[in-house]
């Protein structure tokens, strides 16, 4: 960091030649060397105290990071950010003020996911990321889409031109349900030692969507699946249910109506009662139940490509997307303002 009065820089200079040799670095917080520094600030004139109070505060929380040891204190050079849209030999006067650092907050989608995957840890359940880039395989073949199954059509995926080992496309991953026939591969000794499978699996996914309020083409989904013996519907139901109603702080109700999915049998679409409304309809729900995910029993067909044995156990899985979770619990209107990178929307969550 450079200084622009003398006397701070000429400080700062000292301090760091000496810093190393100190034993005491804690001590130097109160050294007199800093404090002569502040004591300075009632000799100034009044216009001059607040550039001048602004420095030293910097200098003293340089020093406060060389002794915490998040900055190397022998570390003189000024790093360069490369990502700076200007050249690096523009002077300092001339390049355009750069945004803090320290004003910077965690995504708040992030946030969402870290306080969704504490609510799955304590039901005891585990967490695996998800892949950004799939194969055929795995987003179909082991999840029982048959070859040139119109079920594949439902999911808009992006494909590359470029083709894998197998003579097929890699794929950008349309569902984070790519990764249950890992999870139940890698589960499969549990399942034998008397335990259950219990993951979820949080990813970004991809759709050639129409983008719009309520549609991106790149969202996050939390799939869950969970496999054991004389597992049930009921066991589904109470799983999410037991979720939802912690992660909304409120009693909800669930509704679910069969759907279709070659990956689970029965299979459901599940809604939950709006959590501002009471079931009464709102500007949030419609109609006081808003739908949420997709679920079911997983299909045997898949429990036997992961070599599981569909007649010994049985397991349900769930995929949800958590942007419009959040959206549902934020009163977020507009889907694409997660990923907008805009200021005034980010730091109503930090
Ligand atoms: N993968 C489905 C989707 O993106 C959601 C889903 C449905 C996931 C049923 C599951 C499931 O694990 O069992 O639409």
């Amino acid at each position: 960091m450079s200084y622009k009065n003398k006397q701070i820089a000429d400080t700062a200079q000292v301090l760091k030649s000496e810093f190393d040799s100190i034993k005491d670095k804690p001590a130097i917080m109160r050294s007199t060397t800093l404090k002569a520094l502040f004591d300075a600030i009632k000799t100034l004139p009044p216009e001059e105290r607040a550039a001048y109070g602004k420095e030293v505060n910097e200098l003293r929380q340089e020093l406060q990071r060389w002794i915490d040891g998040t900055v190397a204190a022998d570390n003189t050079i000024e790093a360069l950010d490369v990502t700076a849209p200007y050249d690096a030999n523009t002077p300092l006067e001339k390049r355009p003020r750069h945004l803090p650092s320290e004003f910077g907050s965690i995504h708040p989608l992030m946030d969402e996911l870290d306080h969704i995957l504490d609510i799955f840890y304590r039901m005891g359940f585990e967490a695996v990321e998800a892949r950004e880039i799939d194969d055929d395989y795995h987003m179909f073949g082991s999840l029982n889409f048959p070859e040139g199954h119109p079920a594949r059509d439902d999911f808009d995926t992006f494909m590359t031109t470029e083709k894998a080992a197998d003579g097929k496309p890699l794929v950008a991953p349309a569902h984070t349900s790519t990764m249950q026939n890992r999870v139940l591969k890698a589960g499969k000794s549990k399942l034998e030692n008397g335990e259950p499978i219990a993951v979820v699996v949080p990813g970004r996914v991809f759709r050639n969507e129409d983008v719009d309020a309520r549609h991106e083409h790149t969202f996050y989904q939390l799939e869950g699946v969970y496999v054991g013996k004389s597992i049930t519907v009921g066991n589904l139901m109470a799983v999410l249910k037991t979720f939802m109603t912690e992660y909304y702080q409120k009693d909800i109700e669930l509704k679910t109506q069969p759907f279709y999915f070659p990956f689970t049998e029965p299979s459901f679409e599940f809604a939950i009662s709006c959590p501002f409304c009471n079931k009464e309809g709102c500007h949030v729900c419609g109609e006081g139940w808003i739908e949420l995910l997709g679920c079911g029993m997983i299909h045997p067909n898949v429990l036997k490509e992961a070599g599981i044995d569909p007649t010994k156990y049985t397991g349900f899985a769930w995929g949800v997307g958590f942007m419009r979770m959040a959206m549902i619990k934020y009163g977020i209107d507009d889907i694409r303002l997660f990923q907008s990178g805009k200021l005034e929307f980010l730091r109503q969550f930090s």
